[in-house]
């Protein structure tokens, strides 16, 4: 296919691009780095469109705003296989792939009701990354599946 016939969204001038989420989790992708939109910043959210690797992908474009390596590691947990591209003046000066974190803090939210983070103290919750899933460090409840079903609201 020509650029032309691949490009769905307009390349952005300053910002971040996130590419190759797996199909279906760009939402996903955007709640665990707590954006939503209400701050009025430009995003483009593509979603399920053919991908050679991943078989379908998704790809957040973020206009304005550079994400950080600390910021974007936590969507290692639902988005392994993201590159993070960092565009000045429309290129792109920097290309990494996310890479697990050995903790998440305040990110996702501990199932566990009695959990001390869960109760009604100033405690952020903080999970170990496991090769498996997700650890509480406080109560030592698992995460296995469904990460993004546990996100914190913003
Ligand atoms: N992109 C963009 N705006 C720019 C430059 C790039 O939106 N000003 C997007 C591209 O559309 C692509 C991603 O950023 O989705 C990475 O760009 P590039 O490295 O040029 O593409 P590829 O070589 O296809 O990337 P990869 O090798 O990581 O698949
Ligand atoms: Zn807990």
């Amino acid at each position: 296919m020509s650029d032309n016939q691949k490009l769905r969204v307009s390349k952005i001038h300053n910002g971040t691009v996130i590419d190759h989420i797996a199909g279906g989790q760009a939402l996903n992708v955007l709640a665990i780095l707590g954006i939503d939109g209400t701050d009025g910043e430009p995003l483009s959210i593509v979603m399920n469109v053919p991908s050679d690797r991943l078989g379908t992908k998704d790809i957040v474009k973020i206009e304005g705003r550079e994400l950080s390596e600390a910021e974007v590691d936590v969507l290692s947990l639902i988005a392994p296989a993201a590159t993070i591209n960092i565009i000045r003046d429309y290129d792109v000066v920097e290309k990494h792939r996310v890479s697990r974190p050995e903790n998440v803090v305040g990110v996702l939210e501990c199932p566990n009701q009695h959990c001390i983070t869960t109760e009604n103290e100033p405690i952020e919750s903080r999970f170990e990354v496991l090769d498996e899933g997700v650890r509480c460090v406080y109560c030592d409840t698992i995460i296995r599946e469904d990460l993004a079903a546990h996100i914190l609201a913003g």
